[in-house]
């Protein structure tokens, strides 16, 4: 019989609308608790945790030893009764009256104690089981899916960037050379050039894959693979960008909000930690940015990009998002508009998330027009010319104002779960000293 063909089995995240029904479920024990002659066993699939009643009186003696003699991560299958707990892990409780086993497990290397981050790193395939790092991908998934969703309503075409690139968009000291058949290629580390060509066939069209960035630091926001996504779009100004900005990052933390409660209770996010509904991001230039940090004793450069400290001292004043204006150019990359105003001035955003898990999450802005503005920038970074002739050529034919930004996944997500460090929020972190599992 096909395992799919059993209609009778539940999932845990239904059980709560399914309160004094027999119903059965498949999974893991994650931990096993015993008082006397009944035993909670902490149960997980991969929708949720609830805790399984185990009492011989509800069960034969075989099946009651079988379950209370089980190893840490035993794959089972239950059938009991489903009844709402709040106190119980998931708020949900399962009296059983069955057990089988499905998949044996000893010694189960991850225990209850404490155990250092290079060892849970060493054991990720093991350690994305816990019911809080599980959490974090179901939120990374809500994320994901949300950002899909918001861009196909607001009339965005999927557009698949390349993986394997001849040119640099950003740092090219952050660059992955790969051999290409004898020739240098380097892992993308963004797909908005490409884009950039996407919106003179479709408008509006976002990429959405891995970013790959040769970052020799350690921080806790930097991944040297990370994923990110880049909506990319014509008749868009620099405030048109930044308005919708504000609109993306609001549905994707309400989706979370609407679909992932448990998930948040269990990483001991409150909603009003989160919520932006009712906040208004603001806009601050870098100009304020520069004198606010140098009246607070920053040696800060006009005219370069801030550093982790500066950072931290801007976002720590935040009680709201908000969004750094109009970089020296200098600061900038080179495909960025400058202001009609004051042409020391690039028409570009950092969108930062405030709080103590607050980081920039987006850069984006106004992308320039210019074919001798960017011949000149292209140069000024002595980055080849031929390779950028194709790029040239989207302002050669029909050139239209646009704009864009990319928003990375994990310190969106390691803001919404509270997280220090964004290595939990990606299945297999890779950073300057982590290739595996
Ligand atoms: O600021 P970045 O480098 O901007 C770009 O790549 C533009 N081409 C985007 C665009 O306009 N389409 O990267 C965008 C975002 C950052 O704000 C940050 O959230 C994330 O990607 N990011 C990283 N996340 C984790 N680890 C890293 N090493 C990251 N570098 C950037
Ligand atoms: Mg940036």
């Amino acid at each position: 019989m096909a395992l799919q063909s059993d209609k009778s089995i539940s999932r845990v995240s239904e059980l709560t609308t399914r309160e004094g029904e027999t119903v059965k479920l498949r999974g893991w024990v994650y931990a096993i608790r015993s008082s006397g002659k009944i035993a909670f066993l902490q149960f997980r699939d991969g929708t949720g945790i609830c805790q399984l009643i185990v009492s011989e009186n509800d069960m034969s003696g075989d099946e009651y030893n079988l379950a209370t003699g089980l190893g840490i991560e035993t794959s089972v299958q239950v059938e009991g009764t489903a009844k709402v707990e709040s106190r119980a892990p998931g708020g949900v409780e399962l009296i059983v009256k069955h057990l089988t086993v499905i998949g044996q497990s000893e010694d189960y290397p991850i225990g209850r104690k404490e155990h250092g981050p290079d060892f849970l790193l060493d054991k990720r395939h093991l350690w994305l089981r816990s019911p809080k790092q599980a959490a974090i991908l179901r939120i990374r998934s809500s994320v994901e899916h949300a950002a899909r969703l918001f861009l196909h309503d607001e009339g965005f075409f999927e557009f698949n960037s390349p993986i394997l690139t001849p040119t640099a968009c950003e740092e090219t000291t952050l660059l992955f050379e790969v051999d290409y058949f004898g020739l240098s290629a380097y892992l993308t580390q963004s797909g908005q050039l490409y884009s950039e060509a996407g919106i003179t066939a479709l408008e509006r069209v976002y990429c959405f894959g891995p970013s790959f960035r040769a970052e020799k630091s350690k921080t806790r926001k930097h991944l040297t693979e990370f994923w990110i996504v880049e909506p990319e779009m014509a008749w868009f100004d620099a405030e048109d960008n930044m308005e919708f900005q504000e609109r993306f990052i609001k549905a994707m933390v309400a989706y979370v909000l609407e679909h992932n409660e448990k998930d948040l209770t269990l990483m001991k996010r409150k909603p009003e930690d989160i919520d932006l509904s009712a906040k208004a991001f603001e806009i601050i230039t870098y100009d304020d940015a520069v004198k606010d940090l140098k009246a607070n004793g920053f040696k800060t450069e006009w005219g370069r990009d801030f550093g982790a400290e500066e950072e931290a001292h801007l976002i720590k004043k935040m009680e709201t998002p908000f969004f750094i204006y109009k970089y020296p150019v200098e600061a900038r990359a080179f495909y960025i508009e400058r202001d009609p105003s004051d042409d020391r001035l690039a028409l570009s955003s950092d969108t930062f998330l405030h709080g103590e898990y607050g980081s920039e999450i987006c850069t984006g802005g106004q992308r320039a027009s210019s074919v001798e503005f960017l011949e000149e920038q292209i140069r000024r970074l002595k980055l080849n010319l031929e390779d950028y002739e194709w790029y040239l050529d989207i302002r050669r034919y029909g050139s239209v104002p646009h704009s864009g930004f990319g928003l990375g996944i994990e310190r969106t997500v390691r803001w919404i779960c509270g997280l220090h460090h964004v290595r939990e929020t990606i299945p297999f972190p890779r950073m300057l000293k982590r290739l595996s599992p």
